[in-house]
């Protein structure tokens, strides 16, 4: 397939690519979070094409993207909570999922009567979805099982020649996929960490449950039927290690074959020649966030070494999403130093 490379440059320079989501194709586009893979979210064979390209589980629902919330009411039934959430968080990096209407197919769903709904602010993605006249169906737009790509170099390795447009819309502000809640009640539970943390989510609900799925392994059904799938996973190995700054060095210098993902301040204290990769400071979770993703992929094709180390994270704010890709590309190892 000759896939057609766009640099956004306004809403003018996205005409091509809505005309092919209209005429029931795919484009790769840009958000806020990570670049997403679209197709007409009222069509289900654009949904079977979705998975097909990605090499994805059918059974994995579809985040719906809408360029405005108001439109929410047209494909789910909405209740007096997600309208105070969406009033101050969307457009924004969350996912808000509400049982479908009839016009969303089910293989968008993966057979499920919910839907996962979002506004993205960046955009691209908002004139892409309006001049489309469509909502769009888009998961991250990396080939299953790898990590989510965050900068255009990501989707055209993944996509080109599998998909029909690609749009240059360049790095991803945040760099982790949305937050992902579901609404029971008043009660609020989190699926999926992102950018909108459990601070801000406490401002609407004094019940936010947290998905064990989120940190543990867990062999149940998860809420969130990808979360149960192995992600972000680079082709090598990956542990993370849980241990104050001199363990860390110590228990560093005695691997071989290894590779590292660490903090700005630990780099110079490792001495191996490769394979050293930093996700920014210690105590800046929104940089962490924003680099993960392309530290996981610089181990891609990476040789001479067996294992990859990634020094835990903080928990806190966005760094709880950092946390959560980190275990999970791990297959949850994490090994711990005392
Ligand atoms: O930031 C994002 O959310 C990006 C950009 C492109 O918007 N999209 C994204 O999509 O991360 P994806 O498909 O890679 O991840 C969507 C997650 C999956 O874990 C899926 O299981 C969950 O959302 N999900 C979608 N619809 C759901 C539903 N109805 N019920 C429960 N979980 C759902
Ligand atoms: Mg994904």
């Amino acid at each position: 397939m000759n896939t057609l490379k766009i640099k956004y440059s306004g809403k003018e320079s996205l005409v091509p690519a809505a005309r092919i989501i209209k005429n029931g194709g795919l484009v790769a586009f840009p958000t806020e979070t990570v670049y997403g893979l679209g197709g007409n979210a009222l069509d289900p064979t654009a949904a079977i094409k979705i998975y097909e390209a990605k090499g994805r589980p059918s059974d994995n629902p579809l985040i719906v993207h809408l360029s405005n919330a108001k439109d929410a009411e047209k494909y789910c039934f909405t209740n007096p909570l997600f309208e105070k959430i969406a009033a101050s968080l969307m457009p924004g990096p969350l996912t808000v999922i509400l049982p479908k209407k009839e016009c969303i197919p089910k293989s968008v769903t993966g057979g499920l009567d919910t839907v996962g709904i979002r506004v993205p602010s960046h955009p691209a993605a908002r004139e892409l979805i309006a001049l489309s006249g469509v909502p769009i169906a888009a998961p991250s737009a990396n080939i299953s099982g790898k990590p989510s790509p965050t900068e255009f170099a990501h989707i055209e390795h993944d996509l080109d020649g599998r998909v029909d447009a690609l749009i240059d819309g360049g790095c991803c502000d945040f760099g982790v996929e949305s937050t992902i809640i579901k609404l029971d009640g008043e009660k609020i539970i989190l699926l999926r960490p992102g950018a909108v943390t459990v601070d801000m989510l406490s401002l609407f609900s004094e019940n936010i449950v947290i998905d064990r799925a989120i940190t543990e392994k867990f062999d149940g059904v998860p809420l969130a039927p990808g979360m149960k799938y192995r992600h972000y996973a680079p082709d090598i190995p990956l542990t993370v290690i849980d241990g104050g700054d001199n363990e860390f060095y110590s228990f560093i210098s005695e691997q071989k074959r290894a590779g590292v993902i660490c903090f700005d301040e630990d780099v110079t204290h490792i001495k191996f020649e490769k394979y050293v990769f930093s996700c920014g400071p210690s105590d800046n979770s929104l940089i962490q966030a924003q680099k993960l993703f392309s530290c996981l992929r610089k181990f891609e094709n990476a040789d001479g070494i067996d294992i990859i180390y990634a020094r835990m994270p903080s928990k806190e704010g966005i760094g709880l999403a950092v946390f959560n890709r980190l275990i999970k590309a791990s297959g949850f190892t994490v090994k711990k130093l005392s």
